[in-house]
């Protein structure tokens, strides 16, 4: 028989079924989700407007090239640029994160007619080769020599950016909201200098909002708390709640040209459908209001708990740093108290539900948390 290539840790659990924030595995037991699949799960799991959409367009057609007319394309933009604020920006459709900062890299570099990239210490992009390149993560190193033309800066450090960003810089990308590299905020007064610079220097400004977009912060995009607007904006995860679809949203000075960019499968039909349901959810349950709120309950919940180093976040996006590795409180609250949470490091709980949240949910991992950080206080 043949056998998967074995690249993933995985639990022994088959989740069979899911509904809201909760998944159910083959033997019936129920569990309840804060991790959303790597912050993919926007919406809630099996939505029923995301389930009939997908459903009516799987019945309809589900994909043609990007030869021929499909309105579902225009529709997923114009809804994406009005609840996003960017109604001015243009949209390039792909498949995931990594192809999304890879095209936003392609295009800044063409556009200056630079190669040199800047990018920040823990920062993630995705795993294709330009992504890899500029991923500051031990675990992963660009296995081609991409990478020679990416430099490191420390993040939130406004001095470094004086020097680092130069007129030979393409671009400079970087996370609102670190997410693999540990929920680091980057702050208003840095988003807002590194605008500066960028102008200055005529560097194109790409903010990856893979895992910070579509609406988990508490804002559409986190770089919307320092009112910056950057140049090329990448997405993916939420946007699809489950469904393969990525994007970038590009300024208007940007000037798109037949065969610039392209994808076999970006912007298909079924993808559109899931994108268009997501964006009529959020904006129908006001989902973004809802990130917000409910996570500041869980901040303040985590907080009178105690016990940690840090506490770090916006919205739906906390990061809880302890001072020791938190796998075996994590086993414990996933097999003990059946609720899925994720990591970042060794020492950081990363907690990335979907934005329907309820206080109710909230309140069952405050008290799992809260009985397990008072055993380990023991
Ligand atoms: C900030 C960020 N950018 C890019 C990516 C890559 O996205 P994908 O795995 O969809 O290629 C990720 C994935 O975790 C991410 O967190």
């Amino acid at each position: 028989m043949s056998k998967l290539f074995d690249v993933y840790p995985l639990n022994n659990i088959e989740p069979v079924k899911a509904k809201g924030s909760y998944l159910w595995d083959k033997n019936g037991v129920q569990y309840l989700d804060l991790y959303g699949g790597h912050a993919v799960i926007s919406i809630g799991h099996t939505h029923p407007h995301y389930v009939s959409k997908l459903t009516e367009q799987l019945n309809a057609i589900s994909f043609y090239s990007n030869s021929v007319q499909i309105p579902q394309q225009e529709e997923l933009a114009d809804k994406l640029g009005a609840l996003s604020g960017y109604p001015d920006y243009r949209l390039f459709l792909v498949n995931s994160g990594a192809e999304a900062n890879e095209n936003a890299l392609k295009l800044a570099s063409f556009h200056t007619g630079r190669q040199k990239v800047v990018a920040f210490k823990k920062a993630f992009h995705g795993r294709t080769a330009g992504a890899v390149a500029a991923t500051d993560n031990l675990s992963i190193v660009a296995p081609v020599n991409y990478n020679k033309h990416v430099s490191f800066l420390p993040f939130n450090d406004l001095q470094a950016i004086e020097a680092g960003i130069t007129e030979e810089t393409a671009a400079v990308i970087i996370e609102g909201i670190q997410g693999v590299g540990g929920i680091k905020v980057a702050s208003e007064d840095f988003l807002k200098a590194l605008r500066k610079k960028c102008d200055e220097t005529g560097t194109v400004l790409i903010l990856d909002s893979v895992q910070c977009g579509y609406g988990r912060s508490g804002k559409f995009f986190s770089h919307q708390y320092a009112g910056i607007d950057p140049d090329l904006i990448t997405m993916a995860k939420g946007m699809g709640n489950g469904f393969p679809i990525g994007g970038v949203l590009i300024a208007p000075k940007f000037e798109a040209s037949h065969g610039l960019l392209g994808t076999t499968f970006g912007g298909n039909h079924l993808a559109c459908a899931a994108g268009i349901a997501v964006l009529d959810v959020i904006k129908q349950e006001n989902l973004i209001e809802n990130a917000a709120k409910t996570g500041a309950y869980l901040w303040e919940g985590i907080a009178g708990i105690g016990g940690y180093k840090e506490l770090r976040g916006r919205g739906l996006m906390i990061g809880i740093e302890y001072d020791f590795p938190v796998k075996d409180l994590r086993n414990r609250l996933l097999f003990e108290h059946k609720i899925f949470t994720g990591v970042a490091g060794s020492n950081t709980i990363r907690l990335l539900p979907s934005l329907a949240l309820r206080k109710e949910e909230a309140d069952i991992f405050l008290e799992a948390l809260s009985k397990e950080i008072g055993i380990l206080a023991l």
